[in-house]
């Protein structure tokens, strides 16, 4: 497999747009990192993670907090959910350009990730300079700045501050809106926690490998999803082109993704979007429901299923349209359409439940004759505050 990387030019073969040929990259990134990432111990039979980190820097680490910006912090988000929930790491997420000016306080033993698919986002470049300066400046070494940095661009400023790298090998991605790397990032979190996992003995060798299992099989997931939604996607858009205002329901590790798909709607298309927790719905957003008002709404098979199919049964009362990112199955029936997802672990639902809402807004902002790749008063990389 060979993946641009960033110093090539990226060719939009014959899609439309860079952000269409980006979004169907996914699935050869998924290859690329599953051959870069994942290696079997012949011996043991078991899977490691190919990340040079040194295993008593990893062991000493006792909580985590994430700094980032836009899509990628809504990774960093799926990532917090995966280091708690398999890993059993206390791990926090902040906004970058809130973390710079009102930092936790310090605890020791804590790593800090820094995610930036550029490296150069300016508040996520500065916040991690802060961190090690406040950290540096005790001489306990408990509260030494650890550090890892997930990007996509090695020789970026993150690059130059933190030696511990994830390189998420995403090639270069032209469409302003992030896809293809909010999808490698993603893959890097799955990692992360899969080596912590190990390291701290926060799950059983059976429950990483059924994981690692799951992550084998998405390139030929993700390929089927853009198979099967590439086309059904656009006759959506072709329906929904001139809505106004639309709501994204997602709970546990799709909330995130419910936050990801209004992200990328918003940016391309210029429409009102909002992401919620499901549960949240009652407690506000429930008024701003009428039939004019679509909700999307990501119900996948685990936990919270009946949560989020009851939460969706609310939003129907009050006459939304409701559209389902779910499987094919008992309860999923109360969806007006169904984007279906396959039935999968529910680990490793996020990255493919990603995949249609990409497309949909892709298309929606296509059929509104929008520049995609170059959405107004948005930059690749904000480097500036
Ligand atoms: C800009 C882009 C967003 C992106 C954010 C963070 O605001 O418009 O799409 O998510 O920067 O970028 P980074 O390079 O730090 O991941």
């Amino acid at each position: 497999i060979s993946l641009q990387t960033a110093d090539q030019v990226s060719d939009k073969k014959n899609f439309k747009h860079y952000m269409l040929k980006e979004i169907y990259d996914q699935p050869d990134i998924a290859k690329y990192w599953l051959e870069k990432y994942l290696i079997k111990d012949l011996k043991t039979d078991q899977f490691q993670i190919n990340y040079s980190f040194d295993t008593d820097f990893l062991n000493s680490i006792e909580r985590i907090d994430i700094v980032a910006c836009g899509t990628s912090k809504h990774s960093a988000m799926v990532g917090k959910f995966l280091l708690e929930q398999f890993s059993g790491i206390p791990t926090n997420v902040f906004f970058a350009s809130e973390f710079r000016y009102s930092p936790p306080p310090l605890l020791c033993n804590t790593l800090t990730i820094g995610v930036t698919q550029s490296g150069e986002t300016a508040d996520t470049i500065a916040a991690i300079s802060m961190e090690i300066k406040r950290r540096s400046s005790i001489g306990d070494r408990s509260f030494k700045p650890n550090l890892i940095a997930i990007t996509n661009r090695v020789e970026s400023s993150i690059g130059r501050q933190i030696p511990n790298i994830i390189d998420i090998s995403a090639g270069i991605e032209i469409g302003v809106a992030a896809t293809k790397t909010f999808f490698a990032q993603l893959l890097s979190f799955y990692g992360l926690a899969i080596k912590f996992a190990q390291i701290k003995g926060s799950q059983s060798n059976e429950n990483i490998n059924q994981l690692v299992l799951e992550l084998t099989k998405l390139p030929g997931l993700v390929e089927e999803l853009l198979e099967k939604h590439n086309e059904s996607s656009e006759k959506l858009a072709h329906d929904f082109f001139n809505i106004k205002d639309v709501i994204f329901l997602g709970r546990g590790i799709n909330y995130p993704i419910a936050l990801e798909g209004a992200l990328k709607l918003k940016e391309i298309s210029y429409i009102n979007a909002a992401g919620y927790p499901a549960g949240e719905m009652k407690h506000g957003p429930i008024a701003l429901l009428d039939k004019k008002v679509p909700v999307i709404s990501i119900a996948t098979p685990g936990q919270v299923f009946d949560k989020v199919i009851s939460n969706a049964q609310e939003a129907k009362a009050r006459d939304a349209y409701l559209i389902g990112v779910a499987p094919q199955c008992n309860g999923t029936e109360i969806f007006d359409y169904l984007m279906t997802i396959p039935s999968t672990n529910e680990w490793i639902s996020p990255l493919l439940a990603i995949v249609p809402l990409q497309l949909l807004s892709y298309h929606i902002a296509s059929h509104r004759g929008l520049d995609v790749d170059q959405p107004r008063n948005l930059a690749k990389s904000v480097t500036v505050e």
